[in-house]
């Protein structure tokens, strides 16, 4: 986790550093730090919580230069304090490194740093990466940088100054995301290009292995032993305002109400104009083995999870393909059964949770051909993987993911479509319904978004707001959306929450039962609806309170429900799309009538790079 900015050239390095942090501070908000150059000397504040502490306190101490780097924490190594705040320093206090990702080694350099008589001043694997870069500093930064790292073990990205060599910056990556802005007369380093959109849109994607020379002026890419580097310049082409809330108190409301217009991108120009087949923009993959595969494994974590264990129904249903889904932080540690035939799927918004890169790399280690899902484009698993899906979801801000699920879940309609048709499982009448049926899916998002009367109702009243635990039940394709329900709920509002398939509920769930817990169904129209009208019963002859997802015209399930909100009718492989936007807005309402961050809520980060 981490963000890390970094500038030089003529502007004010602390004021384009903590604008760069601004926009990178959903990688984390433990801490922060800014440290320029100026005049031979560094200057460096750092803080304890997020960015606004930081920049009061450079209110009262303001420091200026023209090149620096800055920082926000995503606590990995030691507290958030102030002591394990970056930039970290060498001691002479010359050399400042911020740093994303983990040094494995750190205790090892660290005691025979300390053998040589180097004093520690904080609990952070970093500080040794400074104090390794003075040990073999000898007027050269760059040329210092790239012999630490030989001895580094570990995920990283950072980005180096140093008041001995002023005229550079030197920023280096493995395993961390980095890129490399260029302006006229102006360069920056950035955890992601969003951190500096607002003055360039020329960048560079840094690889595992490279290090960089920065300069105001232009740039050297080596390798660790000195090798130069070709890369090509790239140039992003995101609107500036996918970076802002536009109007909207907050990133995850903006990024609720994007979503028809994110399910129209991920579908846009993927359907032939006779609807019945999948068009892929170019060669997806090799058509030998998509028709062939004999096995596929979807790998992800949190939310992406979620959407992979719909995505496993749509495949197993529609391209009968057995599918298995892991965690991919369970994945790589146990025996892989993996055959040449064998697809892996990583399914990603941000494209560098660390789980599910080494998940992906431990897959391809065992001769898997890797398919992935990826919005982040340009990201460590879009790069390593034989083939990316792009979800096309823009940027996602909000901690809480809901605009990426939706879109994940869409691109799995397209793919078991795909693999449906190839594999000669799917008729091309039922492939023709049901892609005209994904088509309409965009409008009927948008009408549950303007009729949001009864959400707002229950995220008010005070039986769901202040509950202290709820329950999500839901069967087959809907499972996951209870699953996603109940992780939306706890990871902004903090209410507690569990999710269970419906049927299984009777088997030990049902004793939490009292009226005092809500339990929310997700039970629109399905081959199951009648069993899960019954497991409502259950909790209602236990006086439990329910509120019910269920399809517009389903009038009789109002009778066993005290609250009942409807989404618009559609097949019910497409029921998950249409079924988690009410308890998006559910949980972010609750969230916000409980005072909670919803955009930054407590112990997370938006992007997990650590395992
Ligand atoms: C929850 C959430 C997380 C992520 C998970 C994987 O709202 O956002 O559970 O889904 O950390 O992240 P990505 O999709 O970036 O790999």
């Amino acid at each position: 986790m981490c963000g890390i900015v970094g500038y030089i050239g003529d502007k004010n390095a602390v004021d384009v550093v903590l604008d760069g942090l601004r926009r990178l501070e959903y990688r984390g908000y433990d801490s922060a730090g800014v440290s320029v150059l100026s005049n031979g000397t560094l200057d460096s504040l750092r803080s304890v919580g997020k960015l606004a502490a930081l920049e009061d306190k450079l209110k009262s101490n303001p420091i200026s230069g023209s090149s620096g780097i800055g920082h926000t924490r995503w606590a990995t190594h030691g507290v958030p304090s102030e002591a394990n705040a970056h930039p970290h320093h060498d001691h002479p206090h010359a050399i400042a490194v911020v740093h994303n990702g983990i040094i494995e080694n750190y205790l090892e350099i660290g005691a025979k740093l300390r053998e040589k008589g180097v004093e520690f001043r904080s609990e952070t694997d970093t500080e040794t990466l400074a104090h390794l870069i003075r040990h073999y500093f000898e007027g050269n930064l760059f040329a210092a940088v790239k012999r630490a790292l030989q001895d580094i073990r570990g995920a990283y990205a950072i980005g180096v100054v140093c008041s001995d060599d002023p005229e550079v910056l030197v920023a280096a990556r493995s395993g961390s995301p980095l890129v490399v802005g260029l302006g006229e007369g102006e360069s920056f380093i950035a955890s992601d290009a969003a951190a500096i959109l607002n003055y360039t849109r020329k960048v560079l994607y840094l690889e595992d292995g490279h290090v960089c020379e920065v300069r105001r002026d232009g740039y050297t890419v080596q390798d660790l032993e000195g090798a130069q580097q070709q890369l090509e310049i790239q140039t992003v082409d995101w609107d500036q305002s996918q970076a802002e809330k536009g109007g909207y108190p907050h990133f995850m409301l903006k990024e609720i109400h994007e979503q028809p217009d994110v399910i129209r991108n991920t579908i846009g120009g993927r359907i032939s104009e006779d609807r019945s087949q999948v068009v892929w923009e170019d060669g997806l993959l090799d058509d030998d083995l998509l028709e062939s595969c004999d096995r596929i494994v979807i790998i992800a974590c949190g939310t992406a999870w979620h959407a992979g264990l719909v995505g496993k129904r749509l495949i197993e249903s529609l391209a009968k393909v057995p599918v298995e889904i892991e965690i991919a932080s369970e994945f790589r540690y146990k025996e892989l059964l993996i055959q040449p035939n064998t697809i892996v799927i990583p399914i990603t918004q941000s494209g560098e949770t660390a789980d599910t890169l080494q998940a992906l790399r431990v897959a391809k280690e065992h001769g898997a051909t890797i398919l992935s899902l990826v919005n982040a484009i340009g990201s460590s698993i879009a790069r390593e993987s034989d083939a990316v899906i792009y979800l096309r979801a823009g940027l996602e801000i909000g901690v809480a993911s809901t605009k990426a699920y939706t879109a994940m879940i869409a691109a799995l309609v397209l793919l078991a479509v795909d693999l449906g048709h190839r594999r000669d499982t799917l008729t091309s009448h039922k492939a023709t319904a049901l892609l005209t049926e994904l088509q309409a899916i965009p409008a009927k998002i948008q009408e549950s978004l303007d009729d949001q009367g009864t959400v707002l109702q229950c995220a008010a009243d005070a039986r769901y707001r202040d509950a202290a635990s709820a329950l999500f039940l839901g069967r087959g394709y809907n499972l996951p959306t209870a699953m996603e329900g109940a992780l939306k709920l706890k990871e902004i509002s903090y209410i507690h929450a569990e999710a269970y398939g419906a049927g299984e509920m009777k088997h030990g769930a049902i004793a939490l039962v009292t009226d005092k817990l809500p339990v929310v169904f997700i039970a629109p129209r399905s081959a199951t609806h009648e069993k899960v009208i019954s497991n409502i019963q259950e909790v209602r002859a236990r006086n439990g309170i329910i509120l019910a997802i269920a399809t517009q015209g389903d009038t009789g399930i109002a009778q066993h429900c005290d609250d009942v909100i409807y989404i618009p009718n559609c097949p019910e492989a497409l029921s998950p799309i249409l079924a988690v936007i009410p308890l998006q807005l559910l949980a972010y309402y609750i969230s916000v009538n409980r005072g909670c961050d919803v955009d930054q809520p407590r112990n997370l980060a938006k992007s997990v790079t650590v395992e």
